[in-house]
């Protein structure tokens, strides 16, 4: 079987993709290829981060590999927290104050509209090829449900009622920013 690393450490996006790619692919973490080292993520677009993180992993590790990068764009923000989605209320990643800061953000704002984009960068067989996903919504005045992680509690997919945080994980994925492109880079594997 080939292997194959995903650009992560996120134990749920492993068993995720694992699940989807298992079959034909051994998905290596950066853990089991004693990738230690925080990887540079030092573009302003989500294609620009995902495709360093491939390409640093391809360049000091040799491996074939992809990697991801996802964002939260909102309107009236002028497509805020974007890119910088995971660092929006300061460094070390709290979801709860970057989910604060965004409520905090659109108080009183009429215009909730937002998507969430993932970009997933596939370096394989010398080929370089990107895969995106988007989900549109709005965000909720309030946090609703207790799954899902980051935004997903104020995240209101169009034409459902429930946010992410109170869907099955299968039901958000099938129509995820994530689950999106992760169907895409699926159906380019099995083209191959
Ligand atoms: P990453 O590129 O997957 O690390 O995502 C960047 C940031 O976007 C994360 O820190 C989360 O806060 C947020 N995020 C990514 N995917 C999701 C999702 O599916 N639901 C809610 N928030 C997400």
């Amino acid at each position: 079987m080939k292997d194959i690393v995903f650009a992560t450490n996120n134990q749920h996006k492993l068993e995720e993709i694992r699940r989807i790619i298992g079959d034909r692919f051994r998905v290596l973490s950066l853990k089991d290829i004693g990738c230690h080292e925080e990887i540079p993520e030092t573009s302003d677009t989500l294609e620009g981060n995902a495709m360093q993180k491939a390409r640093y992993v391809k360049e000091h590790y040799g491996y074939d590999c992809f990697a991801d990068d996802t964002g939260l764009m909102v309107d009236a923000l002028d497509g805020a927290p974007g890119v910088y989605s995971a660092r929006y209320a300061g460094p070390g990643h709290d979801s709860e104050a970057n989910v604060a800061l965004l409520l905090g953000n659109l108080e009183g704002c009429g215009n909730r509209k937002a998507h969430f984009s993932t970009v997933i960068a596939l370096i394989m067989d010398g080929e370089e090829v990107t895969f995106e996903g988007r989900v549109d919504g709005e965000i909720l005045n309030e946090r609703h449900g207790e799954g899902g992680f980051g935004y997903d509690p104020v995240f209101r997919p169009e034409e459902c009622d429930l946010s992410f945080a109170e869907m099955s994980a299968d039901a958000k994925n099938a129509i995820s920013h994530r689950g999106r492109a992760t169907a895409r880079l699926l159906r380019y594997l099995e083209s191959k």
